[in-house]
């Protein structure tokens, strides 16, 4: 019989088992790993609960959800943020996603009106799953991955420092500005600011940068999530298999993305934060970090869009990969779900 609980964190080990046996996608397969610590993307939030669904003990599913107040035209929504559905592949299509969505409603379905979960456009059965339980897709969005593979100059790197704790307040002002027609951005003061950064696990705030021009015109932070999270290539689409081995002999003569090996690690970085007075200085900010990614080996620094975000403008100068993936919406009360087609959303890329 199948039961469902509150994981432990002796449940560590075999969660991060079963996440290796559960690669999420179809045309791009990625095989998720969270070792050392399987609860460490679930840190980045106050309050946060990880289910695990067992038969005869054994851990066979497991999902995760964490609590948020979001602001939805204007007004502030209890809403329930989901993630982290994963199911034995040995013991699929017997409900048990459906069991551990059951069991998450019943916990929250007292003080909560809108769940929400994010799923990449080509995951057929989580989509199928999602929509059979009463979901819906709200919103198109956009991981952009910038891909880190040349050095580009010239960098303006005269205007580039370290944010310090006196630039934090003027950083916090342009976030607000910037992201204010944002569903879901939650205005924030300079202490939510710091508590946000510094609760995000392996996150430095030594890690933001400013562009100074006569005051603060662009910031732009990065969080190494290899250090929470590593992705590795289970299979990806036709395209790339043709293109790699071309790029590879390419490579020897000139500066060309790498496509990892299938089985290969990628390594990411996430931009966070990323706002802008003057498009020029983020331009400039992302260039510099570019090249830092580059000197470290890292892959990609990605982030997490909303296509009528300001900011695809800004990063489509930039080489890069973008996968799809769609915003989903539950309403477990009176208040309907919203209509986003037309407005802005906020993504968090601690939700990604
Ligand atoms: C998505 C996943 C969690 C589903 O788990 P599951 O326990 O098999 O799901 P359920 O048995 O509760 O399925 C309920 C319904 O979802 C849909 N569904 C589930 N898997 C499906 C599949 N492979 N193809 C088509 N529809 C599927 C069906 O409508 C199914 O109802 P049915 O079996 O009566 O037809 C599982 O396939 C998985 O772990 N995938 C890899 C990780 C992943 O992608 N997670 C989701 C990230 S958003």
């Amino acid at each position: 019989m199948i039961k469902v609980r509150e994981a432990t964190e002796d449940d560590n080990w075999a969660l991060i088992e079963l996440q290796r046996k559960c690669p999420m996608g179809t045309r791009l397969a990625l095989r998720l790993n969270g070792s050392p610590d399987f609860f460490a993307r679930s840190r980045a939030y106050e309050d946060w609960h990880v289910l695990v669904a067992t038969e005869d003990e054994k851990i066979v599913g497991s999902a995760a959800y964490t609590r948020k107040e979001a602001v939805i035209d204007g007004e502030l929504v209890e809403t329930v943020y989901e993630y982290g559905f994963i199911v034995d592949p040995e013991r699929r299509r017997r409900g048990i996603a459906s069991m551990l969505q059951g069991q998450i409603e019943e916990s929250v379905r007292t003080d909560v009106d809108l769940l929400h979960l994010n799923i990449t456009a080509d995951n057929l059965p989580s989509i199928n799953l999602f929509t059979k339980l009463g979901f819906e897709r709200v919103k198109e969005c956009r991981a952009c991955m910038l891909m880190a593979y040349r050095r580009h100059r010239p960098v303006d790197d005269l205007h580039i420092r370290n944010m310090t704790q006196a630039d934090v307040s003027d950083v916090v002002n342009m976030l607000n500005d910037f992201y204010r027609d944002h569903v879901f951005y939650r205005t924030l003061t300079a202490e939510a600011f710091l508590r946000r950064y510094r609760g995000l696990p392996h996150f430095d705030l030594q890690n933001i940068w400013v562009y100074d021009d006569g005051g603060v015109k662009a910031c732009l932070g990065y969080w190494d999530y290899n250090k929470v999270m590593r992705f590795a290539v289970e299979r990806y689409m036709w395209r790339w298999r043709i293109l790699r081995p071309i790029l590879e002999v390419v490579g020897i003569f000139a500066e060309v993305p790498r496509i990892p090996k299938q089985g290969e690690q990628i390594s990411n970085w996430y931009l966070t934060p990323i706002a802008c007075r003057d498009p020029k200085g983020l331009t400039s900010l992302l260039k510099h970090l570019l090249n830092k990614a580059l000197e470290e080996n890292v892959d990609f620094v990605s982030v997490p869009l909303d296509l009528g975000s300001p900011l695809t403008a800004i990063l489509s100068i930039f080489r890069r990969y973008e996968g799809e993936f769609g915003w989903y919406m539950k309403s477990l009360g009176q208040r309907p779900i919203p209509d986003l087609l037309d407005k802005r959303l906020y993504i968090d890329v601690a939700d990604i």
